[in-house]
């Protein structure tokens, strides 16, 4: 039986911690891409490699290549910029948007029937933003946000 996929988008602080829960979880294979290709692709093999270990038979693969992601059911999109100190999240406005309809375009190119979970701030305008890039209906577009302050 084929087992449920998902792309992380962004192999940074939260797209390899997502990578790591989802594989452990034993959820899903994952696959991680980065514009950093090496860095996903290193993340992914380190994870993958520690299946035995971590008891679980997930596959893990990464890279620069949106090819990768094909036949996704889920993508997780972490990807842009963090805050640095004395920074708001609004400040993360301009880059982001440009990043997140950047790679929308591309994933979309390969998984038209995902659903996509937005991890990037700020949360709810790059929500919306993927919302209008991708053209998929509401109830296939998520925001992840807890208790931030
Ligand atoms: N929603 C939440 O609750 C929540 C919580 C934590 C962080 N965040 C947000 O998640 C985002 C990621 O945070 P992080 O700590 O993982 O940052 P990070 O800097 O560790 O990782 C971001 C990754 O995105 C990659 N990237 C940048 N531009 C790209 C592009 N065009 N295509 C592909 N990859 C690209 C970078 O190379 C980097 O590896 C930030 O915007 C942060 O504010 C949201």
């Amino acid at each position: 039986m084929a087992r449920n996929k998902v792309s992380v988008i962004g192999a940074g602080n939260v797209g390899a911690t997502t990578a790591q829960r989802i594989a452990e979880g034993g959820l899903a294979d994952v696959v991680l891409v980065d514009i950093a290709e090496g860095i996903a692709a290193g993340k992914a093999l380190d994870l993958w490699e520690a299946a035995p270990v971590s008891s679980h038979d997930c596959r893990l693969e990464g890279g620069g290549d949106y090819a990768l992601t094909e036949g996704s059911d889920i993508v997780v999109m972490t990807a842009g910029i963090a805050r640095k100190p004395g920074m708001s999240r609004d400040d993360l406005v301009r880059t982001n948007f440009r990043v997140v309809t950047e790679c929308t375009k591309k994933w979309m190119t390969y998984s038209p029937d995902a659903m996509i979970i937005m991890v990037t701030n700020p949360l709810d305008v790059m929500t919306y933003t993927t919302y209008r890039a991708s053209g998929l209906p509401v109830n296939r577009v998520v925001g992840m946000a807890g208790t931030v302050c």
